[in-house]
């Protein structure tokens, strides 16, 4: 029997729950525990109400149930320093420390560190006085994206079609500055055309490790119209990640990435996740993020045949060069069901029906995001996306069709799920129910 070591995840999410759902079933996890989580972590982890944001809090925890390795999910916690905090009294985490999380917490420092890496990016402009941004959009004229610097939980891009939405956008972040101080600065960019992929690989400082490709939808509606959400549904494996386009995102972008980091002293471990514009076959870096995608992740876990902790620490411990990860050969799909409103504001505290049926299939997880217990115990709904229906399938429009089968048995009012996931990959139309 191997040594079991205790293991916390933090965040609340369908990602958390994916990875909390994986790392149950290895032999070395001990006890699992989850801050905050939600109502379906739950059923594999036990859950302690500290917020993921707060650092001195997970800390405490940590030291209080002596955790043996910690999982962060979550941006926030990272860029705040979580991991740094943790190592320095000795604890294990996955996640790149602060510097390192620069690269998802500061679009101007990404951009500037694929300047000097060489890394194909549309071009651009940090600005740091709004007349100047004023001045630069007069210049350069639509359509361009103006990009808060910050976190501003994935809504703080701005793709403009005119000039008179890229100077309302400066208005609202750095004059409004409606996400605070992350509207510090902007970055002004050309738009790019072509597809968009998500392309998720492990670094351990030194060696990148792609994982299993896949890609999310990030619109609201089917058709990918409408706003831009968190992500409304993912697949793996994504076919427009090419054996070619995956070796040129390693070769120009994410080996590039970790030498330039490592010059500048910054010793990334954890998930290097780029968010690409793949245009006649070339990849361009739209941004970059330091943990795995949500909704990614739910397919990406399905998938992983390898044991999570032997993988996370061979990250930890610079191993990754000699740590195989394993796939299942068939394709995972993700459907998210989103609360009426979302991504706009949002009701919650409606019940879930249907989710004893909806745990029927062997090969389908429902993995729950915004998701709490109201006082009576029923599963209610408790944020924007509330449940990632995964499953696999022997081909993408299997594992797509047996998700919306399952998610078709769950019910809540005003539910909404694109009924189009993998389209792109030749799956598509869901169930109609
Ligand atoms: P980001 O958070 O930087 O990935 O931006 C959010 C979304 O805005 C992306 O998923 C793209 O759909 C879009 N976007 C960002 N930058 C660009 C760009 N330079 N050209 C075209 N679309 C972009
Ligand atoms: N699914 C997109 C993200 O996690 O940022």
């Amino acid at each position: 029997m191997p040594d079991r070591t205790d293991i916390l995840v933090v965040g609340s999410g369908g990602r958390e729950h994916a990875l909390a759902w994986k790392l149950r079933q290895s032999p070395r996890c001990g006890r699992l525990l989850c801050a905050p989580g939600n109502a379906g972590i739950e059923g594999v982890a036990d859950c302690v109400p500290v917020d993921a944001g707060d650092v001195a809090g997970l800390v405490a925890l940590v030291e209080r149930e002596n955790v043996g390795l910690v999982v962060v999910g979550p941006e926030v916690p990272l860029a705040a320093g979580l991991v740094d905090e943790l190592e320095s009294r000795g604890r294990r985490a996955f996640g790149p420390r602060r510097d390192g999380a620069l690269l998802e917490g500061s679009k101007a420092f990404a951009k500037e560190l694929m300047r000097e890496a060489g890394v194909p990016t549309a071009d651009f402009a940090i600005v740091s006085r709004a007349d100047e941004a004023h001045a630069r959009i007069d210049a350069v004229g639509a359509p361009i994206v103006v990009k808060a610097d910050g976190l501003a939980a994935g809504k703080g891009v701005y793709v403009c079609a005119t000039a008179e939405e890229a100077h309302a956008a400066v208005d609202e972040i750095m004059g409004r500055r409606i996400f605070g101080e992350a509207g510090g600065r902007v970055v002004l960019e050309a738009l790019l055309p072509g597809e968009e992929a998500s392309f998720l690989a492990l670094a351990d400082g030194e060696t990148v490790v792609p994982l299993a490709s896949s890609q999310d939808h990030k619109r609201i509606g089917d058709g990918d119209t409408g706003p831009n959400t968190g992500g409304m549904g993912a697949y793996s494996p994504a076919p427009v990640v090419t054996p070619e386009l995956e070796r040129e995102v390693v070769e120009t972008v994410l080996r590039p990435v970790v030498r330039t980091l490592r010059a500048r002293g910054i010793d990334f471990r954890g998930v290097l996740y780029a968010g690409l514009m793949i245009d006649r076959g070339r990849p361009s870096v739209l941004e970059f993020n330091v943990r795995f995608g949500d909704p990614e992740c739910q397919p990406l876990m399905m998938r992983m045949k390898s044991d999570l902790v032997d993988v996370l620490d061979a990250v930890i411990d610079g191993r990754l060069a000699t740590t195989p990860i394993e796939w299942d050969p068939r394709a995972a799909a993700c459907v998210v069901v989103a609360a009426p409103g979302y991504p706009g504001p949002i009701e919650k505290g409606a019940p879930i029906e249907g989710l004893d049926e909806a745990a029927r299939d062997a090969d389908a997880v429902v993995f729950h995001a915004g998701t709490a217990r109201d006082a009576s115990g029923r599963v209610v709904t408790a944020g924007g996306r509330v449940l990632g229906v995964t499953a696999l399938g022997e081909t993408i429009p299997g594992a797509v069709a047996r998700a919306y089968a399952t998610a078709s048995r769950i019910r809540f009012p005003g539910m909404q799920m694109r009924r189009d996931i993998g389209h792109r990959a030749g799956a598509g139309r869901g169930s109609g129910a």
